[in-house]
């Protein structure tokens, strides 16, 4: 227990700050929570969603996993975004990714890291998939960069293409996907301007009735 001390001050401290300035602040929050975003980031830990956009707690529905990536077949996933969408109706769902992502360098590269490289492997597809394009630049910098934003884009379509996000287009309700990029160097975020809004947008193949 020694060393969380500094969590249990840091908690203590910041619940002091929060009840002073809004005193109702927790009791309000225990009932309930209707968070307009759901946000699919990377578990790097300079990338904590809640912080980076200055939302306070209740704001964001949070998916974390190495380098953003949104699997099919990923139960875990699967479950957050289908309670987001359908439970909670969210009206967001943000794929962030972030420049200086240490799952898609490793996927760039060849080296073997042990079980992730199965996980790391969807990445490798991304870059498979715009391998001409991102092998075209000189800088390594920028293939690093461009490949980073190729996987949030791949994510972003990835969250179309199922029946969750598909269903609820289907229903009438608004529901729209965005792709963001986050600068760890700056603090900046950019949009990919890959926002999707309507079943119309997805590839035929995916598209189900
Ligand atoms: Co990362």
């Amino acid at each position: 227990m020694q060393v969380l001390n500094e969590l249990f001050e840091k908690n203590k401290n910041w619940v002091t700050k929060i009840t002073d300035e809004d005193p109702q602040f927790f009791t309000q929050l225990a009932k309930d929570q209707k968070p307009e975003y759901l946000w699919i980031g990377c578990a790097d830990s300079r990338v904590p969603p809640n912080l980076i956009v200055d939302l306070p707690p209740g704001e964001i529905f949070v998916h974390r996993n190495i380098a953003n990536l949104v699997v099919h077949t990923d139960l875990n996933f699967l479950s957050v975004m289908q309670y987001a969408v359908d439970v909670l109706k969210v009206k967001h769902i943000v794929v962030c990714g972030h420049y200086g992502c240490g799952g898609v360098k490793a996927a760039l590269g060849d080296h073997q890291y042990g079980l992730i490289d199965n996980w790391l492997r969807h990445i490798k597809d991304v870059y498979n998939r715009y391998v001409e394009e991102i092998n075209s630049l000189q800088d390594e910098e920028a293939k690093f960069r461009l490949l980073c934003e190729k996987n949030v884009i791949e994510q972003v379509t990835n969250v179309c293409n199922t029946t969750i996000v598909q269903n609820t287009w289907k229903s009438g309700r608004e529901l729209s996907v965005h792709g963001l990029i986050y600068d760890i160097a700056d603090g900046m975020l950019k949009d990919l301007e890959v926002c999707t809004t309507g079943q119309e947008q997805i590839g035929s193949a995916y598209k189900m009735v």
